[in-house]
C-alpha cells in the first residue's frame, strides 16, 4: 500500500516489496467461473489495514442494511494491527463474513521468498515507502505467528471470486484482473490510455459487469462502455480524500444507497462509495500505541491518517473515459 503522497526521487523496480511472486498471478480468465454466492446488496471493504474503529463502523452500517446482503473483505484487512488483540479481532471479523486474501494476509500467513510486503509497488512509489512497508510486514508477521490456526485459514482464502448481485456478475479482486498485487486498477493506471484499454479487455475476459478492487490505496470509480464499471474502494481503514477523514467501502446493490460519497449505475446495479466515518480520536490513539512517532508506519502513514491524501472525490469519480475503450 502507498501513502497517497506524490512520488519522491529514490525509485526502484526490483527487490522485496517491488517484485510480485509468481503465485500471485492468475489472469482475468480465472474469473470466468460460476458465482460463489448471490445477493441483493454486497459490501466490499478492501484495505481495512487493521483499523478496528473502521471495522466497527463498517459492521454497524452493514447491520443497518435491509434485505438480502453480504459483506466481503477483499484483502489487506491487516496492516497496522500488530497488537495481538486487535489482530485476532480483525481476523475473526473477516472470517465471520466473506473474505479474499490480499498480499498482506498472503505474506503473513504463507511468506514467499523475497516478496517482502508483497505489495508489488510500481516505479512511482518511493523506495523509502517500500522499505518501511517490508519492515511493517515483518513486525506484523511476528504477531501473526501467535495465531497459527487463524493464519492457516487466511492462507486458504481465495485470491479472487465472482459474486452475483441482482443477477449481475461482479468480479472481486484485491489488486487487478491479472494479479493479487497488480496495479492495473489503480487510479494512476486508469488515468492512462493503456490502462483503460487493458481494463476494458479484462471485463470481457472475466465476463463481469462490475469489478471491485482495492490494494492501490486510492479510490477510483471508472465507468466503462456497455454499462460496466470498475470500483476501487481505496482504503476502508484510512482517509481517502483531503479534508474527508472517512474510510471508503464499495456498496453494490439493486437498491440505491441511503448515503454515499459518490456513485454510478452499472445496468440495474447501484454502485456507491460509502463513507466509513469511524471514531478518529480512538483510532489515532490506537494507532499511536502500536506505531509511535519515528516508527515505520508513523513515518509512512500518520500524515495521511490525520489529514488525508492529496486526492479529491472529483478525481475519483470518472463517469467519462479518458479515451475510447
Ligand atoms: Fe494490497
Amino acid at each position: 500500500m502507498a501513502d497517497g503522497r506524490a512520488a519522491a526521487p529514490r525509485l526502484g523496480t526490483e527487490g522485496p516489496g517491488r517484485a510480485c511472486p509468481a503465485a500471485y498471478g492468475y489472469g482475468a480468465r480465472a474469473l470466468r467461473v460460476p458465482a460463489a454466492f448471490a445477493t441483493d446488496t454486497l459490501y466490499v471493504a478492501g484495505g481495512l489495514y487493521g483499523n478496528v474503529e473502521a471495522l466497527e463502523r463498517l459492521l454497524e452500517l452493514f447491520a443497518s442494511e435491509p434485505g438480502d446482503k453480504a459483506l466481503l473483505f477483499n484483502g489487506d484487512f491487516h496492516w497496522f494491527d500488530v497488537d495481538p488483540a486487535d489482530f485476532e479481532r480483525v481476523t475473526l471479523a473477516a472470517l465471520a463474513h466473506r473474505a479474499t486474501r490480499g498480499n498482506v494476509e498472503t505474506e503473513i500467513a504463507d511468506a514467499h521468498e523475497g516478496a517482502g510486503c508483497g505489495c508489488g509497488y510500481p516505479e512511482w512509489v518511493d523506495d523509502g515507502v517500500v522499505e518501511r512497508s517490508n519492515r511493517i510486514l515483518a513486525r506484523l508477521r511476528d504477531t501473526a505467528v501467535r495465531f497459527p490456526a487463524l493464519c492457516e485459514r487466511m492462507a486458504a482464502l481465495p485470491m479472487h471470486l465472482v459474486a452475483e448481485v441482482g443477477g449481475e456478475r461482479v468480479g472481486i479482486v484485491h489488486g487487478d484482473a491479472d494479479s493479487l498485487a497488480g496495479w492495473g486498477f489503480s487510479q494512476e493506471a486508469l488515468a492512462t490510455r493503456e490502462g483503460v484499454a487493458s481494463a476494458s479487455i479484462a471485463f470481457d475476459a472475466a465476463n463481469v459487469r462490475v469489478f471491485a478492487s482495492s490494494h492501490s490505496c486510492l479510490p477510483v470509480l471508472q465507468v466503462f462502455g456497455g454499462g460496466r464499471l470498475l470500483a476501487n474502494n481505496g482504503a476502508a481503514g484510512m482517509p481517502n480524500f483531503r479534508g474527508e477523514p472517512a474510510g471508503v467501502a464499495t456498496r453494490i446493490s439493486v437498491r440505491p444507497a441511503r448515503s454515499a460519497l459518490y456513485g454510478a449505475r452499472a445496468g440495474r446495479l447501484c454502485v456507491d462509495a460509502i463513507a466509513l466515518d469511524y471514531d478518529r480520536a480512538r483510532w489515532e490513539a490506537r494507532f499511536l500505541a502500536q506505531w509511535p512517532e519515528g516508527s515505520d508506519a508513523h513515518v509512512s502513514y500518520f500524515d495521511r491518517i490525520r489529514n488525508g491524501p492529496g486526492f479529491t472525490v472529483t478525481q475519483a469519480l470518472r463517469t467519462a473515459l479518458p479515451v475510447a475503450a
